[in-house]
């Protein structure tokens, strides 16, 4: 079976982890967890980073500093994966949706001025399968009515905005480093920002809010640390990163070369001012190909070739779609429906692209 993704731990990994366990350092004390944080903040252009167990407490623990609470409402584009939703509904916080926008799959910056009340806090922005969200009308928006801008950046390390990464292009950008991931840590998250309050708010609730009059606490705060350990493979994998971006890209562009001519493939976004770095290749399945989107999976899974259908929005979620009744999200209802995700890992080779391509053709009869 050609999986859709896996890991690819072919640097350091071993080296760095062997060292942890000879020198004792494997709970979120240690080297290695500075080490990480400084390189990847750098990485995406941010002055700090804070290391997380995980891309879903990354993001729980951005909106927790940034004072988001029950009683507000935090802007979400509809077609995401569940953490988004689900870190604000943590913080007791309503998650509004928007629609997406057709071009780039992303939360579409035209619709979101109509979703702000007074309750509205922040604007939660996800690049969607590693392409960049249209920040500049989103920070804009933003900046008129005085809301923080978060990014859930968990698909997209190295994805670039008009030449800059993205992560720091709000005021927090979360990102995730599960073993699918574009680099990892088997599991792992990371915030990074350029304002140093808001560092200092994050640092201090992932750690139970322990301040330096140790077990007297001013604050609700999380035990959200990541171990030495897995910052140890996060490091390594920082030997790797750019090689990993391209090899994504690589794929990609040679996944577009064959599947350009197959009739009623859409293929991937990439707007002109956007760097996408393809954390899932995801091609629509329109309805002019012939076959329904879950027919193909399971065809494709009988050749051995193991796919993921896009995400279901957040409105027709079972555990979310009371809340949502009656809105209507048409583009990312079609997402929902014809998205799939084709194997997109940093081992798949040409080969197996070329293998993926032809099943997909000869699926049309
Ligand atoms: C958009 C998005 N946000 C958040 C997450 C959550 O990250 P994690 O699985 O590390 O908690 C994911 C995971 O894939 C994701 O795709």
């Amino acid at each position: 079976m050609i999986p859709v993704c896996e890991p690819k731990l072919s640097g350091k990994e071993l080296e760095y982890v062997t060292d942890c366990i000879k020198t004792n350092w494997i709970s979120s004390k240690g080297k290695y967890i500075t080490e990480f944080e400084e390189k990847f903040s750098k990485y995406c252009g941010a002055k700090y980073g804070i290391a997380t167990c995980n891309g879903t407490t990354a993001l729980h623990l951005a909106l927790a500093s940034l004072g988001i609470k029950s009683g507000d409402e935090v802007i979400i584009p509809t077609f995401t994966m569940i953490a988004t939703a689900n870190s604000v509904t943590y913080t007791g916080a309503k998650p509004v949706l928007v629609d997406s926008e057709p071009k780039t799959w992303n939360i579409d910056p035209s619709k979101i001025e109509e979703k702000i009340t007074k309750r509205t806090k922040a604007i939660m922005v996800m690049h969607t399968y590693g392409h960049s969200c249209d920040m500049g009308p989103i920070t804009e928006v933003a900046k008129e009515h005085d809301l923080w801008v978060i990014e859930d950046a968990a698909e997209a390390h190295g994805a670039e905005y008009k030449g800059k990464r993205v992560g720091a292009l709000g005021d927090a950008g979360c990102f995730s480093f599960y073993a699918n991931k574009i680099i990892t840590t088997g599991e792992g998250g990371m915030v990074v920002t350029n304002d140093e309050k808001i560092a200092e708010m994050l640092r201090l609730l992932r750690d139970q809010a322990f301040e330096p009059k140790r077990f007297l606490h001013r604050y609700i705060g999380f035990n959200y640390r990541m171990t030495n350990l897995q910052a140890a493979i996060g490091v390594a994998q920082m030997g790797v990163i750019d090689e990993s971006v391209e090899t994504r890209r690589r794929n990609a562009r040679f996944y577009n070369s064959l599947l350009k001519d197959v009739e009623g493939i859409t293929l991937p976004p990439e707007a002109p001012w956007a760097k996408n770095v393809y954390w899932m290749y995801t091609v629509l399945v329109e309805n002019s190909f012939g076959m329904e989107r879950d027919k193909l999976m399971v065809y494709l899974k009988e050749k051995g070739i193991d796919t993921r259908s896009a995400f279901y929005p957040i409105h027709i979620q079972p555990v979310y779609a009371e809340q949502y009744k009656g809105e209507k999200y048409p583009v990312a209802g079609k997402l929902g429906r014809k998205g799939v995700n084709l194997p997109s890992g940093n081992t798949l080779t040409k080969d197996q692209i070329r293998f993926i391509v032809e099943t997909i053709a000869s699926a049309k009869g």
